[in-house]
């Protein structure tokens, strides 16, 4: 008797835990607007797309997410502030890990079925180099997405993302967008690597033009060095020769 009612508690569990948990880990906005844009790329968020510099609003083609850090707040973290958009009858992702060598991906998805959105938030497991979607439920909050076509559209905001349990703050972590052409997420193929990045630096990702560092040792960027100083030297000699 006792037995039974466990396995029957048991089994009313695993039949009720998805449709019970299924979304209650996130919250939707009733905003239609979803504003998918470049501006404040490089200065207020971060931007990563492919192709590069590919506008969302102008190209539809264009794989693109932003990603702004706000409202941050020790010892819960800051809110992570994102845009998505993607050309695909499935879904797009973003993915962030700590490090892509062990640990978990966390995995954002904004999909369609058949022109409906929907969002999931999942997980890859790193060290086993499993590119698998796991289901993880992670809280997400302000979620709006627009599907329009092959176009999907999305905005949402991940609150209380620290990366770090020894530091005060830290927002470094591997970016990573993935297109998948199914609603059934099975795979979640990474097509844009954005490497590590500062996600609070919105130029994180963007190339200096200041002199090479020590750190880049015998690359190209030191070996340009010497042609600098013979282009200044030059100019200084035309300078100093002008002035005699
Ligand atoms: C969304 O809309 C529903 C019904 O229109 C309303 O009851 C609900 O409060 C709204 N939610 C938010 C977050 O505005
Ligand atoms: C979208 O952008 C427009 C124009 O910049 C702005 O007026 C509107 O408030 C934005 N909507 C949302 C939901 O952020
Ligand atoms: C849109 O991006 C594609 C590459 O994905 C490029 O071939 C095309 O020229 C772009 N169109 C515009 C209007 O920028
Ligand atoms: C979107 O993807 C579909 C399927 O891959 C492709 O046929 C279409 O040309 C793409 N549209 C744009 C605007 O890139
Ligand atoms: C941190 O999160 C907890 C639990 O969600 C909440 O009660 C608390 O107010 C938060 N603290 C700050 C500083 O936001
Ligand atoms: C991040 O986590 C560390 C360690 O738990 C904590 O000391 C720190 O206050 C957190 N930072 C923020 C901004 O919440
Ligand atoms: C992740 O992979 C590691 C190494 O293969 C394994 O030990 C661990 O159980 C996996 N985690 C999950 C949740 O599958
Ligand atoms: C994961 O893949 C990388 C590169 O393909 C390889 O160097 C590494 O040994 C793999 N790790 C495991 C645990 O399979
Ligand atoms: C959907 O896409 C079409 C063609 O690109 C465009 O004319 C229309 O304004 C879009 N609708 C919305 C709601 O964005
Ligand atoms: C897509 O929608 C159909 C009809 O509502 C449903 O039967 C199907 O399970 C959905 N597929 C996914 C992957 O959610």
């Amino acid at each position: 008797m006792e037995r039974g009612l466990i396995l029957l508690a048991v089994t009313l569990m695993v039949f009720l835990a998805p449709g019970v948990h299924g979304t209650s880990h996130l919250t939707f906005d009733n905003t239609t607007e979803v504003n998918v844009t470049r501006a404040g790329c490089g200065t207020k968020k971060l931007c990563v797309e492919t192709p590069d510099d590919c506008d969302p609003a102008k190209n539809n083609s264009c794989l693109f997410g932003s990603l702004q850090i706000m409202n941050t707040m020790a010892p819960n973290g800051s809110d992570l502030a994102v845009g998505l958009q993607g050309n695909s009858s499935g879904y797009v992702a973003l993915g962030l890990a700590k490090d892509p060598s062990q640990g978990y991906t966390m995995v954002f998805v904004c999909g369609q079925n058949n022109s409906m959105f929907f969002f999931r938030t999942g997980q890859t497991n790193n060290s086993a180099n499993s590119t698998a979607f796991m289901a993880n439920e992670r809280r997400v909050k302000d979620i709006r997405g627009l599907v329009n076509g092959s176009v999907i559209r999305c905005e949402f905001t991940v609150p209380s993302l620290n990366a770090s349990s020894t530091k005060s703050v830290d927002h470094t972590f591997y970016v990573f967008l993935a297109i998948g052409d199914s609603a059934t997420i099975g795979n979640i193929n990474f097509i844009l690597k954005a490497g590590r990045l500062n996600l609070a630096d919105p130029a994180s990702n963007i190339p200096t033009t200041t002199a090479p560092t020590t750190t880049q040792g015998m690359s190209g960027g030191a070996a340009f060095q010497p042609h600098a100083v013979l282009l200044l030297l030059g100019i200084l000699i035309c300078t100093a020769m002008q002035r005699v």
